[in-house]
């Protein structure tokens, strides 16, 4: 029989075809699925990342509770246009301890996976508290409870034991200080910020709402912000190399 003989069986035969579909599809599968069982870990480690502190882990908690991700993506793609506008693309590393990742799905405002450092915190107080009084066309609704809420500060401590849970590396140490290093966050002038860096380092500490008389929301939705796309020093990688 020749070759295309052979081929008339599965071509004029659909359960043959298939069935012959399948072994080759899954024969494509196996290759590409079955080494990610093999490998210890998918996230290549970069220098940089570390845990979050306690109030950026409480800013992030409440980008959660506010629903930020429903018009904010956190993920820059590895496409020219994407690069030029928000800077070097993605890393799997840079979400490796977002549980869950805010990657996100909808851009009805800019991606913020690289937001922290672009503006100063005055600027975000005054945006969060009526985005319009800066971007007059803006959408974004205003957050200015935030500024009068002060953080629950027994729920930090549990937050990160649940984190830990799921991977994050807290130490005993870190959980154990929680309360502290996040009063020392907010305040440059705390006694405790020197500890605080040592457990996290290169974290910025100062009273980012510009209101010293307490720890608000808004201290840690603007802590959150400011470290966003921050943790890794892109300017030891190239940007535009392996681009699409
Ligand atoms: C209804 C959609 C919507 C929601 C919800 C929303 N935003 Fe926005 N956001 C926008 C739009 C649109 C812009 C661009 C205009 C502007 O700057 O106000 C924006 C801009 C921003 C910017 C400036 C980004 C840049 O690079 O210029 C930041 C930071 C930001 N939003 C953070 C947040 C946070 C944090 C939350 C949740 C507390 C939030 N947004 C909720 C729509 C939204």
């Amino acid at each position: 029989m020749s070759f295309w003989a052979r081929h008339q069986i599965f071509e004029k035969n659909s359960i043959v075809l298939i069935l012959g579909i399948l072994v080759v599809i899954s024969i494509g599968g196996i290759v590409e699925i079955a080494p990610l069982f093999y490998l210890k870990s998918t996230i290549e480690k970069v220098e940089g990342m570390r845990p979050y502190t306690p109030l950026e882990l409480a800013g992030r908690a409440i980008y959660i509770r506010e629903g930020c991700y429903s018009c904010h993506s956190q993920m820059v793609r590895p496409l020219r246009d994407e690069v030029e506008r928000y800077g070097h693309y993605s890393l799997a590393a840079e979400s490796m301890y977002d549980h869950p990742f805010q990657w996100g799905s909808k851009r009805t405002g800019p991606d913020l996976a690289r937001v922290g450092g672009k503006y100063s915190d005055d600027w975000h107080v005054t945006h969060f508290i009526n985005p319009r009084s800066i971007v007059p066309q803006s959408i974004m609704p205003g957050y200015p409870f935030l500024a009068s809420t002060e953080i629950d500060q027994r729920g930090i401590a549990p937050h990160m034991k649940a984190n830990r849970a799921v991977g994050v590396p807290y130490s005993d140490e870190q959980i154990a200080n929680a309360v502290a290093d996040l009063k020392a966050q907010g305040n440059p002038d705390d006694p405790g910020v020197q500890a605080l860096l040592k457990r996290y380092p290169r974290a910025l500490a100062r009273d980012f709402d510009g209101n010293p008389a307490a720890l608000t929301e808004m201290d840690a939705l603007v802590a959150y912000m400011q470290v966003l796309g921050t943790m890794v020093d892109f300017r030891r990688y190239d940007a535009k190399a392996n681009l699409r």
